[in-house]
Formats: C-alpha cells, structure tokens, sequence
C-alpha cells in the first residue's frame, strides 16, 4: 500500500508540475488553484498517506485500510476533475456542485479513516 500511495503520489506531482510549468508558460494563471490543489492534495497529501503506511500502520490488508485508498484516491481525482473543469470554463458551476460536495465528503472519510488507523495502530502495539 506504502508504495502504491507514493507512486500515485509522485504521478500527481509530475501532472501537478506541468501544469504550472504550462501556466508559467502561457502567462495563463486560470488553472492556478487546480494546480495547488494537485500540488496540495495529490502530491504532498498522498505522499504523505504514503509514508504513514509505510512507517506506522502495519496491516494494509484491512477493509479500512482498503475503504481508506478508494475514498481518497476517488475523491481526489473527481475534485481534481472537477475543479480543472470549473476553472477552465468547461463546465457551468452549477453543473458540478454535487461532483465537488460528494468529492469533498469522499477526501473528509479519507482522512478519517488514515487517523483512526494510526490509533488503532498505537494501541496495538501497547
Ligand atoms: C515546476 C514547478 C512549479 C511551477 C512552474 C509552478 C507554477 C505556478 C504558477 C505559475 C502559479 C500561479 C501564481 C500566481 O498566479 O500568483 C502557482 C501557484 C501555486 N503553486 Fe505552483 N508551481 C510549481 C511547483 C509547485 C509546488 C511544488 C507546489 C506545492 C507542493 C506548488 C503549489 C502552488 C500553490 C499553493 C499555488 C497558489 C499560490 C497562491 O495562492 O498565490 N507549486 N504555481
């Protein structure tokens, strides 16, 4: 799981990259906060998902830990989606309001299911 995470990770990093690259590029900012929210989210997020699983918690075969990679890895790439769309006027904002929220709710249990993993895990080793 460890690996899987920082790999994904560092694939947002590069997507991350060239879109600012291009953005710098082009003198073109629009897409300036889905560039800091892949930076954000996707790269140092993920990596750092990655480095939890690989320094702490020691069992990755748990359903948790397999509801935790879908809810944050779906999350991310449909608000990644999303906001691309929004700020590259492709897509009406109305149009993907529910995509956003149920994006945001998907990365939120995210979080939530790597803090308590990270519990149970210093319990277990008590
Ligand atoms: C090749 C490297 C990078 C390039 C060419 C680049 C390019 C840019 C550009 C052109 C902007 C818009 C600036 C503006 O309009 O004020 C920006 C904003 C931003 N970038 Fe990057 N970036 C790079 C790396 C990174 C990295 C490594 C991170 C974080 C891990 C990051 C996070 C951000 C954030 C948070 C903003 C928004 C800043 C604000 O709100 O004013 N960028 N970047």
């Amino acid at each position: 799981m460890d690996k899987k995470y920082i790999i994904i990770a560092l694939s947002y990093a590069l997507v991350g990259l060239i879109l600012g690259s291009v953005m710098a590029a082009t003198k073109n900012h629009g897409q300036m906060v889905t560039h800091a929210h892949i930076m954000l989210l996707g790269f140092v997020t993920t990596f750092s998902y990655g480095l939890c699983y690989k320094l702490w918690i020691t069992n990755s075969s748990t359903k948790v830990a397999k509801s935790q990679f879908v809810l944050h890895q779906l999350g991310t790439i449909l608000m990644l989606s999303g906001l691309y769309m929004m700020y590259g006027n492709l897509i009406e904002n109305h149009k993907i309001e529910a995509l956003m929220g149920i994006s945001s709710v998907a990365v939120i249990l995210g979080l939530i299911l790597m803090i308590y993993q990270l519990i149970q895990t210093n319990r277990d080793n008590q």
